[in-house]
């Protein structure tokens, strides 16, 4: 097959007639009688975002020939699980913009956010009994107990300068690539493939949703706010240890380390813009980004056993993006 450049257009064209079903599908389940449940829900859900997850599992589908149907409503799901958690990580990281908006919190306050994001996550558990499938069910209990032990971890780091960077991929697999994961696992399942292959396929979900989070963690000092559609400087202002930062103060030059402890310390007086600066001149972004690229280079290889096709092509590509992006 013609090795093609590829760009993220050209995925977003090959998986966009399912993508239109699933956002079909998401659509027509939000509605409930209680107008709060509609707003909030249609607010953070019509307020756009990447579908990252869903066009990863409309890929895999494409790329396993899968013939059925089921992989729309799981896509719906996973999106809805994937909203449900950034409703309650807004409120518990205090952040003010999310999907270039105000956060629901900041609208509704946080006793609703908090509230419709539950409503979202047991919605999705009552789509996915469409499916029928107690292997989907077990996938995906797992994951989401999984994600809010990974928010929980986070929580309770706060803070901590001795964070290792052991800890943090802890806590980013559990938060994040959790999620990735099984979104690849349920479209393996649906596909019937062999055990051997679903877990390659699940890996590439989990090493490509690492590589995500730590691009992520970059963007955080390195993004332009309007971009990205959400404050950068979050993670700082909430006292969130990432990499970049794990970095410095474990590798970094003496008085970068001294820095950053002190900005850690007195969060309220540090300016933010010295503080990024320092970052971007420190080699943290290099040495951060260069592990994001390890996991996604990883990733590339769990899709060695999918027979050739452009929606292959696709999940390889993705692995570059998800480090390179900006947004
Ligand atoms: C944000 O996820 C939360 C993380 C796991 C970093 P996305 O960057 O996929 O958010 P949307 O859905 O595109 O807004
Ligand atoms: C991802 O972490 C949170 C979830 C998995 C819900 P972040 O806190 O870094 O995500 P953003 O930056 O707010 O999107
Ligand atoms: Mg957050
Ligand atoms: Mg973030």
């Amino acid at each position: 097959m013609n090795e093609e450049v590829m760009r993220i257009e050209d995925v977003l064209h090959l998986t966009n007639a399912d993508m239109q079903q699933v956002n079909q599908h998401l659509t027509s389940q939000l509605n409930s009688q209680v107008v709060l449940i509609n707003q909030i829900a249609h607010y953070i859900i019509n307020n756009g975002g990447k579908r990252l997850r869903p066009v990863i599992m409309m890929l895999l589908a494409k790329a396993l020939d899968y013939k059925g149907k089921q992989h729309i409503n799981l896509a719906a799901v996973v999106e809805m699980i994937h909203t449900a958690t950034l409703l309650h990580d807004d409120v518990v990281d205090e952040s003010d913009m999310r999907r270039g908006e105000k956060t629901s919190h900041e609208i509704w306050g946080n006793a609703a956010s908090v509230l419709v994001g539950d409503f979202l996550y047991s919605k999705s558990f009552r789509m996915m009994v469409t499916a029928d499938s107690m292997e989907v069910m077990a996938v995906m209990s797992k994951a989401t107990n999984t994600i809010s032990e990974g928010e929980v971890q986070q929580l309770l780091n706060i803070g901590n300068q001795s964070l290792t960077e052991k800890d943090y991929y802890q806590i980013i697999a559990n938060k994040t690539a959790k999620l990735f994961e099984a979104a690849c696992e349920l479209v393996a399942i649906i596909s019937e493939v062999n055990s051997n292959h679903r877990q390659k396929l699940a890996q590439y979900g989990l090493l490509l949703g690492t590589a995500f989070q730590i691009a992520d963690d970059v963007l955080d000092y390195t993004a332009d706010d309007d971009a990205l559609g959400k404050n950068i400087g979050d993670d700082f202002n909430e006292g969130k240890l990432t990499l970049p930062l794990i970095y410095i103060l474990n590798k970094g030059p003496e008085q970068h380390k001294q820095s950053v402890s002190d900005a850690l310390n007195n969060p309220s007086e540090t300016d933010f813009m010295s503080l990024r600066q320092l970052v971007n001149n420190s080699g943290a972004i290099e040495y951060t980004l260069q592990q994001a690229k390890l996991k996604a280079e990883q990733a590339k290889t769990c899709l060695s056993a999918l027979p050739d096709s452009k929606a292959k092509q696709a999940l390889q590509f993705l692995c570059d993006y998800t480090w390179q992006r900006n947004i």
